[in-house]
């Protein structure tokens, strides 16, 4: 084991179709962020400590995994004798996947330490799955997905093996991403969700295939280019999310912030509830800046994301660190 400090890092996510569906085996579409998580392991005594870009601010849910649980679940019997610096660039607990990507920038960073040659997709894959567990009740694994693949992912799962793969955008468009504080948790809302099926399951199911169709027409859509229609399948996620009470007041007056200067569409991200992430589609640069300045002056969290078919990196064998 080096004694020098090392570091991983991995990258935040944002759904653009498909979440909540996802947990039961629709398709789910979503981007790698150009914001990380980083993990910095050194020599110490097991002090764990996270730190926030400046302006991020969101109140700690007793429904969602502490940085330690994340910690503990990928150190542990290390951590005794290490100390821990994890790093967000991105809003934790807000539907950007800071529990798989903090997770992923942990092993990252421990097989470094480790010396461990990189790991293929479907290893690394495994692992964060099980160290995400501790976040969510019965995670689908489209985050950690997405945070390893990077760039624009299709992911449907199948337990260990899930279909994953990266998109192709054939003209690029920007995506206004950004947060109104945290959702509440995870496993709360998934959980909720699994409550109703229970109880109406034809009514839960149908809604299910809706959020499943806007992912399968809004992805095509995507690709090909045909940014009105990819608009019109985000309207509609939003719509039926909406139904299930994941899509807050103040997420959706971000939204008709984003629709009012000009988005071809726009939807709640993520696991939703008390707030957290939402994105919109623009097919102008300057129509999203507009959003992005109306958004932050009107005291959300928002920035750019290109989707374009070059972000990210084009190999499945993850490097370590
Ligand atoms: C969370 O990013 C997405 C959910 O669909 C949960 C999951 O798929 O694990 C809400």
């Amino acid at each position: 084991m080096s004694d020098e400090p090392v570091v991983g890092r991995a990258p935040g996510k944002i759904i653009l179709f498909g979440e909540h569906a996802v947990v039961y085996g629709e398709p789910a579409i979503g981007l790698a962020l150009s914001k990380n998580a980083s993990a910095t392991l050194k020599p110490g005594r097991g002090q764990v400590r996270l730190r926030l870009d400046e302006g991020i601010n969101v109140a700690v849910s007793e429904n969602a995994a502490t940085p330690k649980d994340l910690v503990a679940a990928v150190l542990k019997p290390d951590l005794a004798n290490l100390d821990v610096e994890l790093a967000l660039e991105f809003p934790p607990m807000s539907g950007f996947g800071s529990s798989a990507a903090i997770a992923v920038a942990l092993i990252r960073a421990q097989d470094q330490l480790n010396g461990v040659p990189p790991r293929t997709f479907a290893v690394a894959f495994e692992r964060a799955l099980g160290v995400e567990t501790v976040a969510h009740a019965k995670p689908s694994g489209v985050d950690p997905a997405i945070c390893l693949k990077g760039g624009l992912v299709r992911f449907v799962r199948a337990g260990l093996r899930p279909q994953v793969s990266r998109l192709k955008m054939k003209l690029p468009a920007h995506l206004v991403v950004a947060s109104a504080g945290g959702h509440g948790g995870t496993r709360q809302s998934v959980t909720r969700l699994a409550d109703m099926k229970a109880t109406t399951p034809k009514l839960v199911e149908q809604a299910m295939q809706t959020l499943g169709e806007t992912a399968r027409v809004g992805g095509q859509a995507l690709l090909s280019g045909d940014f009105p229609t990819a608009g019109l399948a985000m309207d509609l996620a939003n719509g039926v999310l909406s139904g299930f009470g994941l899509v807050a007041p103040a997420v959706e007056q971000g939204l008709a912030i984003c629709r009012g200067a000009g988005a071809l569409g726009a939807k709640m991200s993520g696991a939703g509830g008390d707030g957290g992430a939402f994105c919109a589609l623009f097919d102008g640069v300057r129509r999203a800046r507009r959003a992005v300045n109306l958004l932050n002056e009107a005291g959300y969290m928002a920035w750019m994301e290109p989707l374009a078919e070059s972000s990210g990196p084009t190999s499945d064998i993850e490097p370590s660190a």
